[in-house]
């Protein structure tokens, strides 16, 4: 693979898990690294892009090679993607965002002696952001989404990909599975990629970073 095969391109690249604000203290969140995405950046840095990532408390440190946009909630996120993906060549959306968050977001801290014994947090959904990137995509870009489940069965897992495939209209979904110890905060990953016809293009296992490179192959 020539070193430089992305020379040329701009890449916005989502990372990490979105932080749904409560109260001032705290947050609905999930177990994203950002491992995954972190290593699809400094990879297609490495190989010449120039890359926007959009990072969502991630528990690993940014490239140094990369144009960096710090983000906390899903709000955020929409907001600085829909900034950067106008010129963008692709956009790959690693981060997990949170399909919720609460309805209102409390000035003050919330006390368990106002609440009582159980409480009750009203929700609201968040945007589809790769859905709306892809309704509104210019020709030519490329849009990759990732489907991170839950199930042990590779048969289901790849029906869910496809049925999200369709939702979503990206042109690759990259589908893993994830649990307690894997996909989240692994180092390694195990992937299956999904081209927009829901045909397995790539089957891909090992380190974060070895995936990266066989998921901007794709891209390249
Ligand atoms: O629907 P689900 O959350 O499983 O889809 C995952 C894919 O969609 C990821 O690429 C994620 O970044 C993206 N996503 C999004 N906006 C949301 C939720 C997920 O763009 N509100």
């Amino acid at each position: 693979r020539p070193q430089s095969d992305l020379a040329g391109k701009r890449i916005v690249i989502t990372a990490g898990g979105t932080r749904e604000p409560l109260d001032p203290v705290r947050f609905l969140g999930n177990r994203s690294s950002g491992k995954q995405g972190v290593a699809l950046a400094e990879s297609a840095a490495a190989r010449g892009a120039t890359v926007i990532l959009i990072a969502a408390n991630l528990e690993v440190p940014a490239p140094t090679t990369v144009q960096l946009l710090l983000v906390s909630s899903a709000l955020d996120l929409e907001r600085a993607v829909t900034e950067t993906a106008a010129d963008a060549d692709a956009v790959i959306m690693a981060a997990a965002v949170a399909d919720y968050r609460p309805a209102t977001v409390r000035a003050d801290k919330i006390k368990k002696d106002d609440t009582g014994d159980s409480l009750v947090l009203e929700l609201t959904r968040n945007p589809d952001i790769l859905a709306g990137l892809a309704a509104g995509k210019k020709p030519g870009q490329v849009l990759i989404g990732f489907a991170a489940e839950t199930e042990t069965d590779p048969d289901l897992l790849l029906a869910l990909g496809r049925a999200k495939l369709a939702r979503k209209g990206c042109d690759f979904l990259v589908v893993n599975r994830v649990g307690w110890s894997e996909g989240f905060a692994s180092d390694r990953n195990e992937v299956r990629v999904l081209d927009s016809a829901g045909d397995i293009v790539c089957e891909a296992s090992g380190t974060k970073m070895s995936v990266a490179q066989r998921i901007l192959d794709l891209i390249a």
